[in-house]
């Protein structure tokens, strides 16, 4: 399998993210205990070497299953979290951008890992939020925190998430950022200046909601009219098709798509082989 570099880790261009590990709306323990941490186990069997999490999944149940089932971690695993955010009694996500709450947020992973520094931390901006004032945060005030942490050996490499192009390039600026994470797929790409700007820059761009998200209401890559025409042509499955066109887009995307099935996550590991022709290319680029 193909790598890309994140940061001073080069990790396999297909990684897994651990949102769905956790119960209905990411709230609560999985519907399957031991599913879950079969999804982990296998996911790493297979070559998963970037595993994407949150304290705030669950909340902390996505960290705690992946504690549970990996560790001690095999050598070479790259854990990615993200700071910013906290979830209320409602299951709602809210914001914790001040530079405290980011630190206590990645003292918080530490911990509930078990590990003594994070090989990634992504800096989760709320701006599509309505925020309170105490939580319009100015982002060099934020990146400073990160910087600093990242002195003290808390953090490897620090990135950015649901950041626009103008922020993207002050991070990479201020921070040297080794990541962008925002959403972005076959039937959602209003990112993708951020990803030419990520591939200019050298740094990985790890697309979130690459199947369009488990949320209901969002368009799913596997409706697409597109996707299903390629899916027949190329005996593969709907997702492979999304996920293979992701892949095929720059060499500096790494995905991570988000299962709490085996079977799901198998079929994802296989996207490799989905060979997508000129004419499929095409026929996706334009099928939006
Ligand atoms: N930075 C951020 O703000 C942010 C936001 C959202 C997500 N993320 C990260 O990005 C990762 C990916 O996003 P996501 O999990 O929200 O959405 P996603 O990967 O676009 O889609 C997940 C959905 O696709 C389904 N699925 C996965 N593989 C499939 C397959 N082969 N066939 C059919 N359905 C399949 C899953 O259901 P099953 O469980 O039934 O397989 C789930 O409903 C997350 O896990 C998380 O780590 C980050």
């Amino acid at each position: 399998m193909d790598t890309y570099p994140l940061g001073q880790f080069p990790v396999h261009r297909i990684g897994f993210g651990a949102m769905q590990l956790p119960g209905p709306g990411v709230m609560g323990p999985p519907r399957d205990h031991d599913e879950a941490v079969a999804v982990l186990r296998r996911a790493v069997e297979l070559g998963v070497d970037h595993i994407d999490t949150a304290q705030f999944y669950g909340p902390d149940v996505a960290n705690e299953l992946i504690r549970e089932a990996l560790h001690p971690y095999p050598e070479g695993l790259v854990l990615a979290s993200k700071v910013g955010a906290l979830r209320d009694e409602q299951g709602g996500f809210v914001a914790a951008q001040r530079p405290g709450q980011l630190r206590a947020a990645v003292e918080a992973n530490l911990r509930s890992l078990g590990v003594d520094r994070l090989e990634v931390v992504n800096l989760r901006r709320m701006d599509e939020h309505e925020l309170a004032a105490d939580q319009l945060i100015p982002l060099e005030d934020q990146l400073a925190e990160m910087v600093a942490m990242r002195a003290e050996g808390k953090i490897a490499g620090i990135g950015i998430s649901t950041a626009t192009y103008a922020q993207v390039q002050q991070a990479i600026e201020q921070a040297g950022i080794v990541c962008v994470q925002n959403a972005f797929s076959l039937v959602d790409r209003a990112d993708a200046d951020v990803l030419d700007l990520c591939h200019g820059a050298n740094i990985a761009y790890v697309p979130y909601f690459p199947l369009g998200s488990a949320f209901p209401g969002m368009p799913k890559v596997t409706d697409n009219a597109a996707v299903r025409a390629v899916a027949e042509r190329a005996g593969a499955s709907r997702a492979q098709v999304g996920l293979a066109w992701l892949l095929a887009r720059r060499d500096n995307v790494l995905l991570i798509p988000g299962t709490s099935r085996v079977a799901h996550l198998e079929e994802n590991m296989r996207i490799a082989d989905v060979a997508l022709s000129e004419a499929d290319m095409a026929e996706l680029e334009g099928g939006a």
